[in-house]
């Protein structure tokens, strides 16, 4: 390993708080990477880091069964910083004291440096940092200076320079915490002497070579959705191994208005990727004709779509002529994000909804994985779909269900409802584009319920279908907020969605958040 690709380590106290330390070090160029708090210290030091960081975690030290790590951490020569919960356990750990003095701190607190510390350098003595505590160090572990406190704690900042050892009771990777960023490139580069070296061209660079290095000369198929993280692995393992690669795109015909369209016109012409495009909307369709319950349509969309897959996949592989070449397909693409990478396994068993993934493929078709984006955060994935060259379109894309418009119809699914369904759609879109929230908005559509209510245009009765309109904001869709969208934009929404589209005679702003709704409205 160069010492270019040595990794900063974040050791997790607390899931949140370790994902957004990890993402802070990436957008400092730096490559890190989130180990569980139970990995031995042994196998730590074996991957070379160029630094460790502890990050925050649950309330106190003191408490029963409080996560910890072996202290010859301490000896191992590897630059450390604690975050918070992490500061408060060096300290114990090296023989300072941790108190349950009363004096939490919550929120914007004033930081002042009170002694010269690489973690500081040029910064204001006085700064605002974000304190989430209750516990306070009172007093720093032997051979430690303080360097920082606040009206409220006597010891904020801590260190031991020689032995490389940081500690700050605040939490530099939030936003609130005004210079932040900074201290934690100082730690980086300063202490750590990591060099700025994870770029997004860095990122596809490595990420072609372990392709590459995979695959070798062999065959691989991608599953390609039109979302985020489909088109982005399909883009780079094209990148790495070209007409190795085939693309199956499957048109269940739930999908929104002009995606196949763009599909095809990204990888097949742009890219020149060898693109089957499976027109399958009429099989789905007759699968879904009379199914109104959400988890029968889902489990019918989620097996016709693995069928369809599995012939693609069985025709590429024996059919001669043209398809020779496309012999031995042994591997599969996936976008599988790194948040899946480190919350699996830890997610919450309870099943609200059958999700379908277009890599929800059966266990008995032998496909190794490639998993390209694996290592990597949303923000990078989209970082590395811009420098591959796909569309803004592509890669700000808001999350779509796997079963498309189809879990948008409560109630039975037919071709004139689809219709209506993705004319109201394409508008909510268009307009919430125009209004330049797109990107704020974790999703924006349309929903089609399946009542009809009265209405009179003209001087005509109507009787006709409601659209709902769904605007959320979200940081992961675990949980979500109805986005206050202006009314300027309901307002027009609803009478661009009753003038251009048949059939719908009223529109309804739907104003849940998640919990106790769900995203999708089935
Ligand atoms: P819910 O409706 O459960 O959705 O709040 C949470 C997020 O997941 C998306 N979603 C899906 N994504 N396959 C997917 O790939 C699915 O079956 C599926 N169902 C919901 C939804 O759009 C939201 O972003």
């Amino acid at each position: 390993m160069e010492d270019a690709d040595r990794p900063i380590l974040v050791v997790d106290f607390g899931a949140q708080y370790a994902q957004l330390i990890a993402r802070r070090v990436r957008e400092a160029h730096v490559y890190s990477e989130i180990v569980p708090r139970d990995t031995p210290v042994a196998d730590l030091v074996a991957r070379r880091p160029a630094g460790i960081i502890f990050s925050g975690g649950p309330k106190s030290v003191h408490v029963e069964g409080a996560p910890s790590l072996d202290p010859i951490i301490y000896d191992a020569g590897v630059p450390i910083l604690g975050i918070c919960y992490g500061a408060q356990l060096v300290a114990r750990q090296l023989g300072g004291r941790v108190a349950r003095t009363g004096q939490g701190e919550y929120g914007r607190t004033d930081l002042r440096v009170t002694a010269a510390s690489p973690l500081f350098g040029e910064l204001p003595a006085e700064q605002v940092v974000w304190m989430s505590h209750g516990d306070s160090i009172t007093e720093a572990p032997p051979g430690f200076r303080v360097t920082a406190k606040t009206a409220a704690v006597p010891v904020a900042a801590l260190e031991h320079a020689e032995r490389r050892i940081y500690g700050v009771q605040f939490h530099p990777e939030v936003a609130h915490t005004a210079r932040g960023q900074e201290i934690l490139k100082r730690f980086l580069y300063d202490v750590c002497a990591c060099p700025p070296t994870w770029t997004r061209v860095s990122i596809i660079e490595h990420a072609v070579e372990m392709v590459r290095r995979q695959v070798g000369d062999r065959r691989a198929l991608c599953g390609l959705s039109g979302g985020v993280d489909s088109s982005v692995a399909a883009a780079l393992v094209h990148k790495a191994i070209g007409d190795q690669l085939t693309c199956v795109y499957v048109d269940t015909g739930l999908m929104r208005a002009g995606e196949s369209e763009q599909v095809e016109d990204t990888f097949r012409r742009q890219f020149g990727v060898d693109l089957v495009h499976v027109k399958a909307a009429d099989r789905f369709l007759e699968t879904l004709a009379g199914i109104d319950d959400p988890e029968r349509k889902r489990k019918a969309i989620g097996e016709t779509f693995i069928r369809v897959f599995e012939e693609v996949a069985r025709d590429l592989h024996v059919s001669p002529g043209a398809a020779q070449a496309r012999e031995d397909a042994a591997f599969l693409v996936q976008g599988t994000l790194y948040p899946d990478v480190i919350e699996s396994g830890t997610r919450d068993a309870a099943k609200i909804k059958s999700h379908h993934n277009v890599g929800g493929l059966p266990e008995d078709m032998q496909f190794e994985l490639v998993e390209p984006l694996r290592n990597l955060f949303k923000d990078e994935v989209r970082a590395v779909g811009e420098e591959l060259g796909l569309p803004e379109d592509i890669v700000w894309r808001q999350p779509f269900p796997g079963p498309g418009l189809g879990v948008r119809i409560v109630g039975t699914i037919t071709p004139e409802r689809l219709e209506i369904l993705r004319a109201a759609d394409a508008i909510v879109v268009e307009e919430v584009k125009k209004a330049g929230l797109h990107r704020q908005l974790w999703q924006a559509f349309a929903v089609l319920i399946a009542v009809r209510t009265v209405g009179v245009m003209g001087d005509e009765r109507t009787y006709a279908y409601p659209i709902v309109i769904r605007a959320v904001t979200s940081d992961d869709a675990m949980t979500a907020d109805w986005a206050r969208l202006p009314h300027e934009l309901l307002d027009r929404l609803s009478s661009r969605i009753i003038n251009e589209v048949p059939g719908v005679n009223r529109v309804a702003f739907d104003i849940t958040a998640k919990p106790p709704g769900t995203i999708e409205w089935e």
